[in-house]
C-alpha cells in the first residue's frame, strides 16, 4: 500500500504535494518522492526514509513549478532505498510515474521492454509502467497510458505526467483507491481524501477502469477504453480525522474491513495462472533443500505467534513436515535443537519485534536457513531473514493487529501448499481445490463483516461480564487464542482460551451460572466431541455462543444459547474467517465499555525491547 498525490493549477505545486503526502504517511514510510514541471523540465527527487528526510532535502534543492506528482512509498517490490523511491522515470526522463498498487506481469514486461533496449535502474514493478508508457507515446498521453494499463495485470491507481504536455495529468486506476479533488483553477489526486481535503471538498471517486484527465481548468473523466463518462461530484463533510479513517470510528474497524484486499494483495501474484499451483518465487530454496527439511520451528510473538499456531497445523496437514510453534521470548532460553536441517519461520508484522529478531539470530547462529513472514519490507526481520514472504496487508495502525494476523494465515496456506507441492505430499487436484477455496475467502469474508450488527449486539452483552472464556479443537482452539487476546488487549476483560477437551482437567471449576463461553465448532470430524464439551459447560451454568459452519446451525443449535455461523470453506481454511467474527466483538466490548480502542492501555504498536 502507497500513497499518490498530484496536483495542476495556479499555486507552487510543492508544499501541496509534501503537505498531501504528509496526510497519506500512514499507507506507507519508507521513502517518499516527487516530480515538478520546472523551468528546467520534468525534476525528480526522492529520499529513503520517512518523509522528513524529503522535506530536508528540498529544502536545499527546491522544485518550482505548479504542476506536480509524489508518492510516500510501503515496499512491494524492491527494499527501500532512493532509486526504488516513486516517482519513476523512463530514460529520456521525459515521464514520470507514481503508483500504487502492484503489476502481477512486471517481469514479463519488463524482459520485452530491455530487448526494446530499455534501461531499468531500479527493482521495482512501478519502473515498467514509466517505460511503458514512454514506448507506447506516439503524441498523446491518454492514449498511451489507455495502451500501457491494458497491457498491464494487476493492481493500480497512477498519476502519469509527461513533458511533451505539461499542461495535463493524467490518472487511473484499477483495484486501488484513486479519488480527484476539484478546485477553482486547479485540480489535484490522492489515494484517499484526506490528501486534498485542504483544498476541496468537491471529489470524483473513480471506479476501476476508469482515468481522469486533468488540466488547470478541467477534469475530464473516461474508461481506459477511451469512452467519456460523467460522475456526480461527491461533496466531502467529513473532518479531516474522520476522512483519515475513510469514514470509520476508529483504525481497528477499517482495517478489520480492509482484510478481504488484505487477502486478494497477499494471494495476488502468487497462484499460478491455471490455479493449480502457488508460485513463491520469493523462496530461494531449491527442491533439493526443501526436501532435506526435517522439522520446522514456528517462533513469533503475540498475534503473530497466533498465526503460528495455525501455520502449524497447515504446514503438518498439507507438507507432513513436524512443526513446533514457539513464542519468541521464550524460544532462545530453551536450548532448542536446531540443526541445519530445521527451518526456522519467524512471523512478524512489523519485522522489529526484539524477541522475534533475537530468535531469527539465534536460529541462524546454529545453523539453520530462516524464513521472514512479515508485513514490512526492509525491516529488520526481512533483511535478516534467508527468504521473506511479504504479507501485503498494508501499514497497520490500530495497536490491535487484525488484518496483519490473517494476511499471515494467508502466507501459511501459500507456503504449505508450495512446499506440499514440491514435496509431493497432496495430489495436484487436492492442491488445485485448495487454492479454488482460497479464491472464495474475499468475498466470505465481507459476508460475515456485513453481519456485524449481530455481532455488536453479543458484543454489548459481553462487555457487561468481567470474565469469560473461549474454547474449540485443532485449529479452532489456535483462532480461540488469538480472539482471547484480541478480547484482553482491547476491551480489558479477562478471558481465557482453552482446548475444549482440557477444561474438566481444573478449569471447568471457574464455570459458574452466566458465565459467558465462547466456542468455535467450525471443524466437522470434531462436531461431537466439542459439542459433548459444550455441554459439560452448559451443565454448569456457561452461557454458550457457538461459532459455526453455515449449514450446521441446526445440528449445533440445541447445544449453544446462541449462534453465529460463518461461510463454508474447507476446515484448514475456517481460521481465515472465523476469526473476523471474533475480532469485531473484541471491538465491539471496547467501544462498550468506553475505551480508546486503537490505543489500549499498556500496549506499543511495535515492541522493540526484549
Ligand atoms: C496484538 C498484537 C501483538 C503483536 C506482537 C508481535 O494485537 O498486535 O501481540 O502481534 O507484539 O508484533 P509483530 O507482529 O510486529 O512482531
Amino acid at each position: 500500500m502507497c500513497g499518490i498525490v498530484g496536483y495542476i493549477g495556479k499555486r507552487d505545486s510543492q508544499d501541496i504535494l509534501i503537505e498531501g503526502l504528509k496526510k497519506l504517511e500512514y499507507r506507507g514510510y519508507d521513502s517518499a518522492g516527487i516530480a515538478v514541471f520546472t523551468k528546467n523540465g520534468l525534476e525528480v527527487r526522492k529520499s529513503i526514509g520517512r518523509l522528513a528526510n524529503l522535506e530536508e532535502k528540498l529544502g536545499g534543492q527546491p522544485l518550482e513549478g505548479s504542476v506536480g506528482i509524489g508518492h510516500t512509498r510501503w515496499a512491494t517490490h524492491g527494499k527501500p532505498s532512493d532509486v526504488n523511491s516513486h516517482p519513476h522515470t523512463d530514460n529520456s526522463l521525459k515521464f514520470s510515474v507514481v503508483h500504487n498498487g502492484i503489476i502481477e506481469n512486471y517481469l514479463d514486461l519488463k524482459e520485452e521492454l530491455i530487448a526494446k533496449g530499455c534501461k531499468f535502474v531500479s527493482e521495482t514493478d512501478t519502473e515498467v509502467i514509466s517505460h511503458l508508457v514512454a514506448d507506447e507515446y506516439d503524441g498523446d498521453i491518454v492514449k498511451a497510458v489507455q495502451r500501457a494499463v491494458k497491457r498491464m495485470r494487476g493492481a493500480y491507481a497512477l498519476g502519469v505526467l509527461t513533458e511533451y504536455e505539461p499542461d495535463r495529468l493524467v490518472a487511473v486506476r484499477f483495484a486501488s483507491p484513486l479519488v480527484i479533488g476539484v478546485g477553482q483553477d486547479e485540480n489535484f489526486i490522492g489515494s484517499d481524501i484526506p490528501a486534498i481535503l485542504e483544498h476541496t471538498r468537491d471529489v470524483y471517486i473513480l471506479n476501476d477502469g476508469e482515468m481522469a484527465i486533468l488540466t488547470k481548468n478541467s477534469v475530464e473523466l473516461m474508461t481506459i477504453d477511451g469512452g467519456f463518462i460523467s460522475k456526480e461530484i461527491f461533496h466531502v463533510d467529513w473532518d479531516l480525522e474522520t476522512a483519515e479513517k475513510a469514514g470509520f470510528d476508529h483504525f481497528m474497524l477499517k482495517e478489520i474491513y480492509e482484510q478481504p484486499k488484505a487477502y486478494r494483495n497477499t494471494m495476488m501474484g502468487r497462484i499460478s495462472d491455471d490455479g493449480r499451483s502457488v508460485v513463491l518465487n520469493e523462496i530461494g530454496m531449491t527442491a533439493e533443500q526443501i526436501r532435506a527439511i526435517r522439522n520446522v520451528h514456528i517462533v513469533a510473538c503475540g498475534t503473530a505467534m497466533h498465526a503460528g499456531l495455525v501455520g502449524k497445523s497447515v504446514i503438518e496437514s498439507l507438507a507432513r513436515i513436524p512443526v513446533e510453534t514457539d513464542v519468541a521470548s521464550e524460544y532462545r532460553y530453551r536450548s532448542p535443537i536446531i540443526t541445519k536441517e530445521t527451518l526456522v519461520i519467524v512471523v512478524s508484522q512489523s519485522g522489529e519485534t526484539a524477541d522475534t529478531l533475537a530468535a531469527l539470530r539465534e536460529a541462524k547462529r546454529n545453523g539453520a536457513r530462516v524464513l521472514a513472514i512479515t508485513n514490512v519490507v526492509g525491516s529488520s526481520v526481512a533483511r535478516e531473514a534467508d527468504d521473506v514472504i511479504i504479507t501485503q496487508a498494508g501499514p497497520e495502525i490500530a495497536v490491535a493487529s487484525t488484518k496483519a494476523y490473517t494476511s499471515q494465515l494467508i502466507a501459511f496456506y501459500l507456503l504449505g501448499l508450495f512446499l506440499a507441492d514440491t514435496l509431493g505430499t497432496r495430489k495436484a487436484d487436492d492442491i488445485a481445490t485448495i487454492i479454488a477455496a482460497m479464491d472464495s475467502l474475499p468475498e466470505q469474508v465481507e459476508r460475515i463483516l456485513e453481519n456485524a450488527a449481530v455481532l455488536k449486539q453479543v458484543a454489548e452483552s459481553l462487555s457487561k461480564h468481567n470474565n469469560l472464556f473461549f474454547i474449540g479443537r485443532g485449529v479452532d482452539f489456535a483462532v480461540a487464542q488469538e480472539g482471547s487476546l484480541k478480547l484482553k488487549e482491547i476491551s480489558y476483560i479477562h478471558s481465557e482460551a482453552y482446548a475444549a477437551g482440557e477444561l474438566k482437567h481444573g478449569t471447568l471449576a471457574l464455570i459458574e451460572e452466566g458465565i459467558p463461553v465462547i466456542s468455535l465448532i467450525t471443524q466437522e470430524e470434531l462436531y461431537e466431541k466439542t459439542l459433548s464439551n459444550i455441554k459439560e459447560v452448559k451443565a454448569r451454568g456457561a452461557h454458550v455462543l457457538g461459532l459455526v459452519n453455515a449449514g450446521s446451525e441446526e445440528e449445533v443449535g440445541k447445544s449453544v444459547d446462541e449462534l453465529f455461523a460463518i461461510p463454508k470453506t474447507l476446515p484448514l481454511l475456517a481460521p481465515a474467517l472465523s476469526v473476523v467474527p471474533l475480532q469485531l466483538i473484541a471491538y465491539y466490548a471496547s467501544l462498550a465499555r468506553g475505551n480508546d480502542v486503537d490505543k489500549p492501555r499498556n500496549l506499543a504498536k511495535s515492541v522493540t525491547v526484549e
